[in-house]
């Protein structure tokens, strides 16, 4: 009788494996799809939190990823060391592992606890495995009622060979996806690159008209090589490869530095570039040069699609728990219906396509970052007055 039901709740257990396997094979976001997979684990496996770290074998480091028991993102993308952490031995063995207070092992990274503020009693991971390499841990925590042992640990294993088969589709899907788009978006410059030096061949162009072909030419492997390096950026962070450093730091210095950077441009134009700072604002915990990228692709953007003589701004502000930066131009602005889609890749409002070089997809790199450090990003915009974006990152009090 005892038996049966132990049978039964094992079957209990798998059944709800099964119908949590549908759910993750059909999820191609990877950011959703790692929430859903430590929600599943917790339940398989009657654990009160769970998390994922993400191996980067480049690096030979864990990021940490996703946990039940996050509240804001700033902590996504910290950096787990291999040889101090019960997830770096799971990556270095290859094993899972079960831990009963955990706390006093000496493998155990208590920064984690820090961050997460969970006092971990009992632990077991798994190594997230996809042709012979790990591609991450997986880890739940504080069993309810007891300690995880040999049962927890193959339900959690039948668990992981899903996820891990999930996130590989999820990457390989962004991928191709991106690919797809990357290739039609070349074809126009390589086709001007193709038909110019076709021209030049031939000799039958005046020398006058040499030099300007030769312009030509120069510009659309400029924007070619722009282009690719865009695309590799907003590729690795849509796959999650690109991680984020984080730290924390003084973000006036960092706005401090992006003016500098771009008061140079800005005066080619004849642009008053307008900073604008209280004396101090908080320390942030984020990735410190991808939010500059972040920045500097705005403020490029306030440059190039401003007027003659017009004005920036770059201005920041402390409210209760987040910071509100707001980058303003005078310039061209978007037009109300091609508004929507300025975030998406590749896309440029039609009538600047032929009046300023650009990619279509600095905005979208932007929007990845701050949604990536827990932020919003929005802008309003009227044509030939100018355009501002309003960006918030939460910082912690
Ligand atoms: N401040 C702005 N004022 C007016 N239009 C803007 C502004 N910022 C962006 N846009 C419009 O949104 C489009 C997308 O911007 P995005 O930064 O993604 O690409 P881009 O500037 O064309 O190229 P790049 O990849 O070099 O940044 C731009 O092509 C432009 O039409
Ligand atoms: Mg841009």
């Amino acid at each position: 009788m005892k038996k049966n039901k132990a049978h039964s709740t094992l079957l209990n257990r798998y059944q709800k494996l099964i119908n949590i396997s549908c759910d993750l094979a059909s999820e191609l976001d990877l950011n959703i799809l790692l929430s859903k997979i430590v929600q599943a684990a917790c339940e398989v496996s009657d654990a009160k939190e769970a998390s994922i770290l993400l191996y980067d074998p480049n690096k030979k480091t864990l990021y940490f990823q996703a946990a039940t028991n996050l509240d804001s993102r700033l902590k996504r993308g910290t950096a787990v060391p291999l040889d101090e952490s019960i997830a770096g031995w799971i990556v270095n063995h290859q094993k899972p592992l079960i831990v009963d207070n955990p706390q006093k092992d000496k493998r155990h990274f208590n920064y984690i606890g820090q961050i997460t503020n969970i006092e971990c009693s009992s632990l077991l991971g798994i190594p997230l495995i996809s042709k012979g390499s790990v591609i991450g841990v997986l880890e739940v925590i504080n069993k309810k009622g007891g300690s995880f042992n040999k049962e927890d640990e193959a339900v959690l294993l039948a668990l992981g060979a899903q996820a891990t088969v999930a996130i590989v589709n999820s990457r390989l899907f962004l991928q191709s996806d991106l690919i797809g788009e990357f290739v039609h978006e070349i074809r126009t410059p390589l086709s001007a690159l193709n038909a110019a030096a076709h021209l030049l061949k031939n000799n039958r162009v005046h020398e006058d008209q040499k030099k300007k072909m030769i312009d030509l030419l120069e510009a659309e492997i400029q924007s070619l090589s722009d282009m690719s390096s865009s695309f590799l950026d907003l590729a690795r962070l849509e796959s999650g490869r690109k991680q984020y450093n984080v730290n924390e730091f003084d973000i006036r210095d960092l706005f401090i530095e992006c003016h500098e950077i771009i008061i140079h441009e800005a005066h080619k134009l004849n642009l008053l570039f307008i900073l604008d700072l209280p004396d101090t604002l908080p320390r942030i915990r984020g990735d410190r040069k991808q939010l500059k990228q972040a920045f500097i692709n705005l403020l490029n953007n306030a440059v190039k699609y401003n007027k003659i003589e017009g004005e920036l701004i770059l201005k920041a502000k402390a409210e209760q728990d987040q910071l509100v930066i707001i980058i303003s131009d005078t310039g061209l602005g978007i037009p109300e219906d091609e508004q929507s889609r300025i975030f998406e890749k590749f896309y440029r409002v039609k009538s600047h396509r032929d009046q300023v070089p650009g990619t279509g997809l600095g905005l979208s790199v932007v929007k990845h970052i701050i949604q990536g450090h827990g932020g919003e990003i929005d802008f309003t915009s009227e044509v030939d007055v100018g355009t501002t974006f309003t960006i918030t990152l939460p910082y912690e009090v």
